[in-house]
């Protein structure tokens, strides 16, 4: 039995060591100290100037999308059919429109063409996901967003050190958005975080962080004006946002600073055995031509060419009685425009329209890809995709 979990031993002892160890010595257990020091840290990993740790990725798209439509005002937000349901509910919760496109098979990510044919005179954002590790970003669609005045945002939960135009994801649009959930790249157990280099969207998510108040805002300059512009509010309770209250913890942070020092090379071997899978597989049933350049990757992808219902079938029983956990349609469910949600509110979509991402959704499924994944448990997730 192959016996191949979606995820292995993310939470190391030594972080439960770490974490006991702080416990012991501090009185401080929320949002403090060690959250500023992980958010300073992170930000001089990813390469931006800002970053605000939040407790869920989820929470950091709500967050996003909240502050673009506070900033900019509300409007078209352009959005894939694969990525994860909060992309989208973030959107319509901000009270934004999105516009859904399809995917391109070279890196499962919003098609290029496609974003650029919806730009129109309402489009606020691009809110592009980079999907499970691969980089979803061209340098031509960078620069004819930019061209038109078009706010990217990238959602780079699934893809932790991925690489796209020589830079990491997530330092290329005008925000970005990370999860630190327990299967991904690296985990505070839950968490996430909003980064920018833009100063004033980095006050709106500290303030959105914190049921929208005036005093998380660190522009002193700003906070006196607004104090004195409202006298007769107490100046330790004037809510500027409507905001929430997403905040994390100490205890998530210094879990968070302690896995920042393993995550490069983590990527490595992530990296390593997808490019091991990729080799492997039998690429005349398997999509194998991703575009990996740069990636990093999340988990390792099982796409059929062909709309091989039968096969597929196979395959996922097969898996079952391997033990190979898997999760069908990519991490985000597969066409996001099949789902409930959806179709309730814009009954017009038509979901097969999403050609690539319907593919996807019947015919592609993902496995566990964890660092101490075996180079033998590859080959034989290989030898028994090839011939089933
Ligand atoms: C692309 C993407 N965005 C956002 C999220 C939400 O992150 P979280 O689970 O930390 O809320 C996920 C989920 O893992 C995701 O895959």
């Amino acid at each position: 039995m192959l016996n191949i979990p979606l995820m292995s031993n993310n939470i190391s002892r030594e972080d439960v060591e770490v974490l006991i160890g702080f416990l012991r010595g501090t009185d401080r257990f929320t949002n403090g100290p060690k959250v500023r020091e992980f958010e300073k840290a992170w930000s001089e990993w990813l390469g931006v100037k800002y970053s605000v740790f939040v407790n869920s990725g989820a929470s950091a798209n709500f967050m996003t999308m909240a502050g673009i439509a506070e900033l900019y005002g509300k409007g078209e937000v352009i959005v894939p059919t694969i990525s994860w349901v909060s992309d989208i509910s973030s959107v319509i919760a901000a009270g934004h429109t999105p516009v859904f496109v399809d995917v391109s098979m070279k890196n499962l990510a919003m098609s290029e063409e496609a974003v650029l044919k919806n730009i129109t005179g309402n489009t606020k954002a691009v809110f592009l996901t980079h999907v499970l590790g691969l980089n979803g970003l061209s340098g031509h669609l960078t620069a004819e967003l930019k061209k038109r005045g078009v706010l990217l945002i990238e959602d780079v939960c699934e893809s932790h050190g991925t690489m796209t135009q020589g830079k990491k994801a997530g330092t290329v649009g005008f925000a970005s958005n990370f999860s630190f959930y327990y299967a991904h790249h690296m985990s505070t157990i839950e968490g996430g975080v909003v980064c920018t280099d833009d100063e004033d969207f980095y006050q709106m998510m500290r303030m959105y962080r914190s049921h929208g108040m005036l005093r998380e805002n660190d522009d002193g300059g700003y906070k006196k004006r607004m104090q004195e512009a409202y006298p007769d509010l107490n100046p330790e309770f004037i809510f500027m946002v409507p905001g929430y209250n997403m905040r994390s913890t100490e205890l998530n942070a210094v879990i968070g600073l302690n896995q920042l020092g393993r995550l490069d090379g983590q990527v490595k071997k992530r990296q390593e055995n997808f490019a091991a899978f990729l080799d492997g597989l039998d690429s005349r049933r398997y999509y194998t031509d991703f575009d990996t350049e740069g990636n990093s990757n999340y988990a390792l992808i099982v796409l059929l060419r062909d709309k091989d219902p039968e096969l597929f079938k196979r395959i996922s029983s097969r898996l079952s009685e391997e033990k190979v956990e898997f999760r069908r349609g990519t991490a985000g469910g597969g066409n996001l425009a099949r789902q409930p949600f959806l179709r309730k509110r814009y009954p017009q979509i038509k979901p097969e329209e999403y050609v690539n991402a319907d593919h996807i959704h019947f015919y592609g499924m993902y496995t566990g890809n964890y660092p101490g994944l075996e180079r033998e448990k590859i080959r034989g997730l290989c030898r028994i995709l090839n011939t089933l």
